[in-house]
C-alpha cells in the first residue's frame, strides 16, 4: 500500500475514535438534562463510530500494515442546548465526509482499487450520516421551546440500539 494511502487511513481510524467520544460526551450532556432518550441515542452512534474505526483498522491490518494510531482530542463537555449539540453533531459528519472523500481521492489516485472498493462503504454510509443527524437537527429546531415536544423526541430517539439506525 502507498504510504499516502496508510497514514490518511490511520489518521481517519483517529477521526472515528475521536467521533466516537464526541458522541460518548454528548451521550453524557443528555442524560444530565435528563433527556434519556437522546442519551442512548447518542450512545449508540458513539458504539457505530467504533465500528467504523474497527472497520478501517482492520482494512489495514488485512493489508499487512501494523497501524500507528494518533492521538485523539479531547471533545466538547457541555452544550447550550439539544439543538446546539445536533448541529455540533451535524457539521461533525458533514467533516467527516469530506474526509472520506479527500481518502478516496487519494485512493483514486494511487490505483488502489481495494482501497476504493472499502471506501465505497463509508461513502454510502457518510449520506446516510448527514441525513440522520441534519433530520434531527431540523425536528429540534421544530420542537425548542415545547418541553413537551421534546420529551416526546426523547422517547422515540431512546429505542435506538447499538448498530441500527433508526431516527
Ligand atoms: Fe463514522 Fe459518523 O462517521
Amino acid at each position: 500500500m502507498h504510504d499516502d494511502m496508510r497514514t490518511a487511513i490511520e489518521a481517519q481510524v483517529g477521526h472515528e475514535f475521536g467521533a466516537a467520544h464526541v458522541y460518548l460526551s454528548m451521550s453524557g450532556f443528555f442524560d444530565g438534562q435528563n433527556l434519556p432518550g437522546f442519551a442512548q441515542w447518542m450512545r449508540a452512534q458513539s458504539e457505530e463510530e467504533i465500528e467504523h474505526a474497527m472497520k478501517l483498522f482492520d482494512f489495514l491490518v488485512d493489508r499487512g500494515v501494523a497501524p500507528e494510531l494518533p492521538a485523539i482530542p479531547k471533545p466538547p463537555h457541555t452544550f447550550a442546548s439539544p439543538v446546539e449539540a445536533f448541529a455540533a453533531a451535524f457539521e461533525h459528519e458533514c467533516g467527516v465526509t469530506r474526509q472520506i472523500h479527500a481518502l478516496y481521492e487519494i485512493a483514486l489516485e494511487h490505483k488502489d482499487y481495494s482501497a476504493q472498493m472499502m471506501l465505497q462503504w463509508f461513502i454510502t454510509e457518510q449520506l446516510e450520516e448527514e441525513k440522520l443527524t441534519g433530520g434531527l437537527l431540523e425536528r429540534l429546531k421544530m420542537v425548542e421551546g415545547s418541553r413537551s415536544a421534546l420529551l416526546i423526541l426523547d422517547a422515540e430517539l431512546g429505542a435506538r440500539q447499538g448498530g441500527e439506525h433508526p431516527a
